[in-house]
């Protein structure tokens, strides 16, 4: 029964050669219990925004109120453990007492004041977080899918996407201005996470979030879709860049230029095939022949996964010229589209947005 080293070396009388070592060894203990939450809350980021500086100080204050009460408990622990060991044969049974009122008082006033303590900093530091700016500088309405997100810049009209399983959305924001991002979700929930940011807020479907964030430090941060949403959640990841203001400028000018001006690809007559696999198209340019109606073959191969066919005048999405029903996967089916003037214009899945699109060239 006794096998430890505890019960035995209480049975020997301690030489103070003996008791040396144990202290030592007790002392080092005390010491790595307490200072591992103080080494480690070294590695707590600061984040990169006030709302997460805002955030990591309401950290602090929890972990400052969490450690007295972590140290009591232990210590209380270690007094019982250690006070009230069962000597070797004796056999007594040790007092039978019922409590004292004081000691139940202390046992619900200690955590009351902490809890309350806790509300406080937290009601307050919540409230700071989700205080929006009223005038952002940027206005962004950014849609998270299975298993992509896209961020649509609403006041430059232009959209950055992420390729499901390709490569993930990367979206640049101005230094020290301030933007709002409105989440939506298409399909399920989803969670924009930013571990920089010191933040998360849930995309669900239905229901947009918004929020507002001013960046203050220069970077490149990655992001996480933080809410398990289906097979490829683990892909769901974005980029996102804190830029100057001039590069950023320089960047929109670049998104624009590339929108505006589309792929381009030669005309493969009236019959035309896309093939949809993992959220993606086979193709980033199609081309028909002018002046007479075409055909397009959609071959689905997600499997459970809804795609459509949609063609507009521009990427902006202002008229929609052409929309072919779902085909669902796995499957294909062949539909008829009208005859359309010579020119570029914009495709996508009208299901899963810029994430599946590409330029659809007539003549
Ligand atoms: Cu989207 Cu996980």
């Amino acid at each position: 029964m006794h096998a430890g080293p505890g019960p035995d070396s209480n049975a020997r009388p301690a030489t103070p050669e003996r008791r040396a070592p144990i202290r030592l060894r007790r002392t080092a203990t005390v010491v790595a219990i307490v200072a591992t939450p103080l080494f480690t809350s070294g590695c707590v980021k600061q984040g990169i925004s006030g709302k997460s500086v805002e955030v990591h100080g309401l950290f602090f204050v929890i972990l400052w109120l969490a450690l007295p009460v972590f140290l009591f408990v232990e210590g209380m622990l270690l007094v019982a453990v250690l006070k009230f060991r069962r000597r070797a044969g004796d056999e007594s049974m040790p007092p039978q007492i019922p409590g004292s009122r004081r000691a139940l008082t202390a046992f619900f006033a200690g955590p009351l004041a902490v809890v309350v303590l806790l509300l406080a900093f937290g009601e307050v530091a919540v409230a700071r977080v989700d205080r929006n700016d009223p005038s952002p500088a940027e206005r962004l309405v950014v849609t998270g899918f299975q298993w992509e997100w896209s961020a649509r810049y609403v006041n430059e009209e232009f959209t950055v996407s992420g390729r499901t399983l390709k490569q993930p959305m990367t979206m640049e924001l101005p230094v020290d201005a301030s933007t709002e991002i409105e989440l939506r979700s298409t399909d399920v929930i989803h969670e924009f996470y930013v571990p920089d940011l010191l933040f998360m807020k849930n995309a669900v479907p239905g229901h947009p979030n918004v929020f507002t964030i001013r960046p203050t430090k220069l970077g490149t941060y990655r992001g996480q879709c933080a809410q398990y949403c289906g097979l490829w959640h683990s892909k769901m990841t974005l980029i996102l860049k804190v830029v100057p203001q001039a590069d950023f400028s320089d960047w929109v000018t670049q998104q624009k230029t590339a929108a505006s001006a589309g792929g381009s690809c030669r005309s493969s007559g009236s019959k035309i095939s896309l093939v949809a696999k993992t959220i993606s198209w086979d193709k980033t340019c199609i081309g028909v022949a002018v002046g007479v109606p075409f055909q397009i073959t959609i071959d689905n191969q997600d499997k459970g996964i809804d795609h459509d066919f949609a063609i507009y005048d521009t990427p902006k999405l202002k008229h929609r010229l052409y929309l072919s029903p779902k085909v669902t996967g796995p499957g294909t089916k062949t539909f008829s589209g009208p005859a359309l003037p010579a020119g570029k214009y914009y495709f996508q899945c009208d299901v899963h947005g810029p994430a599946m699109s590409g330029t659809f060239v007539v003549g």
